[in-house]
């Protein structure tokens, strides 16, 4: 699946255009993407980084990281998913940065998403659903998106975020109204963020192969 997801990255940089700011995801495709966007890093303005790992690989480029405070909206986003449906709505946050992929996400105008094809799912929720929560809330998050979805949340007790909170991964979902569940469980004190990015979907998905399909 490596080369898939190499191919996926190497077609998202067609959507780079001279002088942008480009925002950048998380996980191993989006490090594909990145060792190719520093092929042409004379080209663009810089970059906003949506995890500590990635604003390491960017560095490691020589590539600037900037602050989404001071860039203002951006242009494109290029991302990986965990999981994608039909509509361009995802599963995000199998590497933990799903808070500040929703961030970039919600402020830039393009977010193509790029994934290999065994990303492709008829209904979201086979892999688990990634929720990140305030620390002392994890209980009773726990407790109401059972309630809510019939779900089973696990917390993963051996990540933190970089934003210092953890991570439940709500198993045995069938999200059959994405747009829905996202706002039902964005309503619950203490969930910080929720890996699915359905209101605000992936704009490209573009699914690594030869040729590369956009969808
Ligand atoms: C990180 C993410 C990643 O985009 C997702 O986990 C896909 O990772 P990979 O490209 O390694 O398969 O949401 O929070």
């Amino acid at each position: 699946m490596s080369e898939m997801k190499r191919l996926a990255a190497e077609k998202a940089l067609e959507y780079v255009e001279d002088g942008m700011i480009v925002g950048v995801g998380t996980g191993s495709t989006v490090a594909y993407f990145i060792d190719g966007l520093a092929r042409i890093k004379d080209r663009i303005k810089g970059t906003v980084s949506s995890s500590d790992q990635s604003t390491e690989r960017l560095r490691a480029h020589g590539i600037e990281v900037m602050d989404l405070n001071a860039t203002g909206p951006l242009s494109l986003y290029v991302d990986g998913a965990d999981e994608c449906d039909g509509n361009r709505r995802l599963i995000k946050g199998g590497g933990a940065a799903l808070t500040r992929e929703k961030i970039i996400a919600e402020a830039s105008k393009t977010f193509v998403c790029i994934v290999d094809p065994s990303k492709q799912v008829g209904i979201l929720g086979r892999f688990p659903l990634p929720v990140e929560v305030i620390p002392m809330a994890r209980s009773l998050v726990a407790r109401e998106i059972v309630r809510i979805t019939g779900g089973q949340p696990v917390w993963r007790d051996d990540v933190v975020t970089d934003n210092g909170n953890w991570i439940l991964d709500v198993h045995g979902l069938a999200i059959t109204d994405p747009v829905g569940m996202e706002r039902d469980l964005n309503q619950i004190p203490g969930v910080v963020s929720v890996g699915l990015f359905a209101r605000r979907p992936a704009d490209v998905v573009i699914v690594g192969g030869e040729p590369p399909v956009v969808l």
